[in-house]
């Protein structure tokens, strides 16, 4: 099982990246293949709407060059594809947003004269979240929106899990959120393996 994790966070030692250290040993001693592509550390340009990349259905076909096609080969090599990233405005941050438009649109060849396929239909999506409110109010509108985007794209989506952080003068990480974290790896990798 390969899992590409799209890392959304721009803190190296933040707390998404607290989540992920544990999520990751977890799904590594299981026996998963991750790899982490941090997305502020990429050039990743905001869709344009311009449609090359309907006129071709076997690849991405984007017009742009920065870092996305590169991205786009790893999610398309992978069998799940998690979304870290901490909750800013209510939705992901600016660079997986961006990411996201450019991917739904490359992968999906829906928006041309005629509707060709997904790409990147029945793979695996999956979130880890972290968020100042309590997530039922905090992460509750970017997980509805990926339940859809997933729907829309035809992806699978598996769920997700989020912690909460009370404040930068409070201690982030503890044993339970630790616990909680590898339990989500676990559901994950059995629900894909
Ligand atoms: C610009 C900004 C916007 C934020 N917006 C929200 C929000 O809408 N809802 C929420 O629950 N938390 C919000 N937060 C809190 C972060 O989601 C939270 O601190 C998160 O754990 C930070 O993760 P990181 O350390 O990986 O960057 C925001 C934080 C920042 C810096």
């Amino acid at each position: 099982m390969k899992v590409c994790i799209l890392m959304g966070s721009p803190r190296k030692q933040g707390n998404t990246n607290a989540l992920l250290g544990p999520f990751r040993q977890e799904l590594e001693g299981l026996g998963a293949e991750t790899e982490t592509v941090w997305l502020h550390a990429l050039e990743i340009r905001p869709c344009t709407a311009c449609r090359a990349c309907q006129r071709d259905w076997t690849a991405f076909g984007c017009a742009q060059r920065d870092d996305v096609p590169m991205i786009f080969d790893k999610v398309l090599a992978c069998d799940l594809i998690v979304l870290a990233t901490p909750i800013y405005s209510w939705y992901c941050t600016p660079p997986m947003k961006a990411l996201l438009d450019r991917l739904v649109y490359g992968m999906d060849k829906y928006y041309g004269a005629e509707k060709g396929p997904a790409l990147w239909a029945g793979k695996a999506l999956a979130l880890l979240l972290t968020c100042g409110y309590r997530p039922e109010r905090g992460c509750d509108l970017f997980e509805e929106g990926m339940r859809r985007y997933c729907k829309h794209a035809q992806l699978r989506f598996l769920g997700s899990h989020a912690e909460r952080h009370l404040g930068y003068d409070v201690p982030f990480m503890d044993a339970e959120k630790e616990a909680r974290t590898r339990a989500f790896a676990r559901e994950l990798w059995d629900a894909v393996h």
